[in-house]
């Protein structure tokens, strides 16, 4: 690298700084131009995030990358890097087990990364984030200048501000998901996910997000089921002003009908047998804050009018209770029912529908997010990596385009399940635990779906009506013969099955009562419903 070759890279980059262009475009120029300077296989820049660095662009590196984020704490390479006063190159025989091992693309098999070097930015003068350089030959880096590898750095750390003035909106937004997430964890309970994923129709989706959040509407999400609903609810709550105040869920399939309603408003002492102490509902619960009604389908019709009442009047009474009690929340709802059509049918009010879809948001199917498919592979990849004590785990070429080729009826929550038991299956097959584990299109078990095989163990014959018979009875008949399948070939065991089906248990019981199977009783016991 001359000091010219250096100049006639870093001018266009300086001349895009004061260009309105999207950070994407931004930082996919700036991996461009240090591709090009130095003699790197693949190139990186991770925002620090946390205690994770999460990468923003990626060159020379597997797609699933993106969805990935690297917790500092357990990969050294990064922490060294993040600390060092400047850039810092790795010698050949450090024994740190590299982040990249195995995602470098274009290689067969996978090597082992050999030359690696990077540089911390630092943006008004806090950390903000990485760029790494990784070769796969060892000295490729030999003749590399250190101060020309700064001064790169430094215009990385330009551009990245840049980005993020003009990227200021999408930030506030992080920001208030960032504060509810220190809420939760406050509360003690589990971290929520982010929602993973880069496509058109998942930015649109964020977009609705960011629009309705803040306001004070009843939100009604909708979608197939694991699409995501719950993960959505969650971001609308931290982009609201609610953010730093309780989210209260109650599932409304998973409660037997007679008590949904003290779920919901509480009960007072003697309100029935059983209600042996007073006690708030969830409504009372989440008082300054949000409350989500899940699967708000299943709730029973004379719950339907109590709620609507308590929706119009801001009023509500406990069980057993003439006292009124005012409180202040924000109802959003999910269902993967069409509601509508349920309204058709009189399983739901329609006035509470309207009530409820005040704004209407629907989480789009998994099959229309294209390539976001690979960046939650990543995503829950990463997650598999840490819980299975591996350096890595990676996706083959074969196992991408299988991935990409699934229609994923069960969506994301799918996906997941695919991928956990793809890297318990991958693993199974070494003797020694490797350092980077290969996941490829064998082990993702996609050729024969759920349904299918339970059809091999236990076949049975098709008895569904024919043509003749209306669209709903023939989806029920489905519906029955496939939950009958899948528990023939699980043994009778619901759990499996509701597995196998990538459904809810509970979603899975509530379905198979309506079509009148007979599910297990509350101790686990088969018994028939009336
Ligand atoms: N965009 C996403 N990024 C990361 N994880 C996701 C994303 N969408 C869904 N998930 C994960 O997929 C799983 C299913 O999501 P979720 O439970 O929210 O689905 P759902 O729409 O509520 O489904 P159902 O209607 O069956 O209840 C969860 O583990 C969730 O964390
Ligand atoms: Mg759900």
């Amino acid at each position: 690298m001359t000091p010219q070759s250096l100049l006639a890279a870093m001018l266009p980059l300086v001349a895009d700084l004061a260009r309105q262009i999207p950070p994407s475009e931004r930082y996919r120029r700036l991996l461009d131009a240090v591709r090009r300077l130095l003699p790197a296989d693949a190139v990186a820049l991770l925002r620090l995030d946390g205690d994770a660095l999460v990468p923003l662009a990626v060159d020379g590196l597997a797609p699933d990358t993106l969805g990935r984020r690297f917790l500092v704490g357990q990969h050294p390479r990064l922490q060294a890097l993040l600390q060092a006063q400047g850039p810092l190159r790795f010698a050949p025989d450090c024994g740190l087990p590299d982040p990249y091992d195995g995602l470098v693309e274009h290689v067969h098999g996978h090597l082992p990364v050999h030359d690696c070097m990077g540089c911390a930015l630092r943006v008004q003068d806090r950390p903000w984030g990485l760029m790494t350089l990784d070769a796969l030959a060892l000295s490729r880096f030999d003749g590399v200048d250190m101060v020309a590898l700064q001064s790169l750095a430094d215009l990385a750390a330009a551009t990245v501000a840049a980005a993020e003035r003009m990227d200021d909106l999408a930030l506030r937004a992080e920001d208030a998901q960032r504060r509810a997430e220190q809420y939760r964890r406050a509360a003690g309970s589990t971290p929520a996910r982010r929602l993973v994923g880069r496509s058109a129709a998942h930015r649109a989706l964020l977009r609705e997000i960011a629009l309705v959040g803040p306001s004070d509407l009843t939100v009604l999400v909708g979608g197939e089921t694991g699409v995501g609903k719950e993960l959505v609810v969650q971001a609308l709550h931290a982009a609201s002003p609610r953010a730093g105040r309780p989210l209260v869920s109650l599932n409304c399939a998973a409660l037997p009908e007679t008590l949904v309603e003290s779920e919901l408003f509480g009960h007072v002492r003697g309100a029935f047998s059983g209600a042996v102490a007073e006690r708030q509902g969830k409504f009372e619960l989440a008082d300054g804050g949000t409350l989500f009604l899940d699967e708000v389908g299943e709730l029973p019709l004379a719950v339907q009018a109590k709620l609507l009442r308590v929706l119009q009047n801001g009023q509500l009474q406990r069980l057993g209770s003439d006292r009124e009690h005012r409180v202040d929340v924000r109802l959003v709802a999910a269902t993967n029912r069409d509601l509508a059509a349920e309204v058709r049918a009189g399983r739901f009010r329609a006035d509470l529908y309207h009530r409820l879809g005040a704004y209407p948001l629907q989480v789009p199917p998994l099959r229309e997010r294209g390539r976001d498919v690979l960046l939650l592979a990543g995503a829950f990849l990463e997650e598999q990596r840490a819980s299975l004590g591996l350096g890595n785990v990676r996706l083959d070429a074969e196992a991408q385009q299988a991935l990409l080729a699934h229609a994923w009826p069960g969506n994301v929550r799918e996906l997941e399940h695919v991928l956990a038991r793809a890297a318990l299956r991958a693993l199974g097959r070494h003797a020694q635990r490797p350092r980077v584990l290969s996941v490829g299109a064998g082990d993702l078990g996609l050729a024969a779906p759920p349904q299918a095989l339970a059809v091999a163990v236990a076949p049975m014959p098709a008895l569904l009506p024919d043509a003749t018979v209306p669209l709903r009875q023939r989806v029920q008949a489905f519906e029955r013969q496939a939950i009958e399948q899948a528990l023939a070939a699980h043994a009778g065991n619901w759990a499996a099955a509701a597995r196998a089906l990538a459904v809810d248990r509970a979603n899975l019981v509530r379905l198979a009562r309506r079509l009148g199977l007979a599910v297990p009783a509350r101790n686990g016991r088969r018994a028939p419903t009336g």
